[in-house]
């Protein structure tokens, strides 16, 4: 996997929205993947800012949320059903008929989950997925022990994952208990996969991911399976990586 480290979170920002810029300059049509939280936030304005410019349009993109909460009423401002609404449909100009989340609110969530499959498919399946990673080394939330061959359904968010989440929510008890997430198999057929990690928290699950075995322990670890995987992190998040400074040489001397 190709393992880019930039010295601020501003510049992982840059690099991660330049290269979904030029997989959307290269294909208008093109169907991505988007990760929610904290970690594509800059990502997603840095868009903004080329859309608003006009350096940048992104009118005909399709897009997929990795996840939702189950049990989030439709507009919950904690939903990530009205976060991608605001920071990516309004934000990045998409038609809202092309952007896609997973219903948690559904009455059958497991039918909600085949459905969400089902849309994937008749948009010829995703071009680019966005990642983030949790501290437990989770990707959408797939959480530890997660089936490797995964598909989109309904899980249970492990108890880290409700901690780190409780700063978006006013009490920690307000974090839903159960989520439906693409599974890792469903984000291993994206044809692209981009992982952005910032900040020391996340250095050792980027280092398990990176440099550990593939193990359902740490369901990121998944990324090695794929054969066009980028992990765009900062110095702190890099900081537990063993292999840094070759990871720096491969990137300096890169094929033309
Ligand atoms: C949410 C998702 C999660 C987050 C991860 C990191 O759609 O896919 O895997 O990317 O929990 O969250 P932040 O970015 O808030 O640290």
């Amino acid at each position: 996997m190709e393992v880019v480290c930039k010295q601020t979170r501003e510049g992982v920002a840059q690099a991660a929205a330049s290269r979904i810029a030029a997989v959307v300059a290269s294909k208008p049509r093109a169907v991505l993947g988007l990760a929610t939280g904290s970690s594509p936030s800059l990502i997603y304005a840095e868009l903004a800012s080329w859309v608003a410019t006009g350096r940048l349009d992104m009118a005909e993109v399709s897009a997929f949320a990795l996840s939702e909460y189950v049990g989030l009423p439709p507009g919950h401002p904690r939903s990530y059903a009205y976060e991608i609404g605001q920071v990516v449909t309004k934000a990045l100009g998409l038609d809202p008929v092309h952007v896609h989340v997973p219903d948690g609110f559904a009455v059958n969530v497991e039918n909600a989950a085949e459905r969400y499959e089902q849309n994937l498919a008749a948009a010829g399946g995703i071009d680019t997925q966005l990642l983030g990673i949790g501290t437990n080394g989770h990707i959408g939330f797939n959480e530890p022990t997660s089936s490797l061959a995964s598909r989109t359904r309904i899980k249970t968010l492990s108890p880290t994952t409700r901690s780190d989440n409780a700063r978006f929510f006013t009490a920690p008890e307000e974090v839903p208990t159960h989520c439906i997430t693409q599974g890792i198999g469903t984000i291993l057929e994206a044809r692209q996969l981009l992982l952005v990690a910032q900040g020391s928290s996340k250095s050792a699950a980027v280092a398990a991911a990176v440099e550990g075995p593939v193990s359902s322990m740490c369901p990121a670890s998944a990324l090695q399976l794929h054969p066009h995987a980028t992990v765009i992190i900062d110095e702190a998040a890099a900081a537990e990586l063993t292999l840094l400074d070759y990871y720096r040489h491969v990137y300096d001397n890169k094929p033309s």
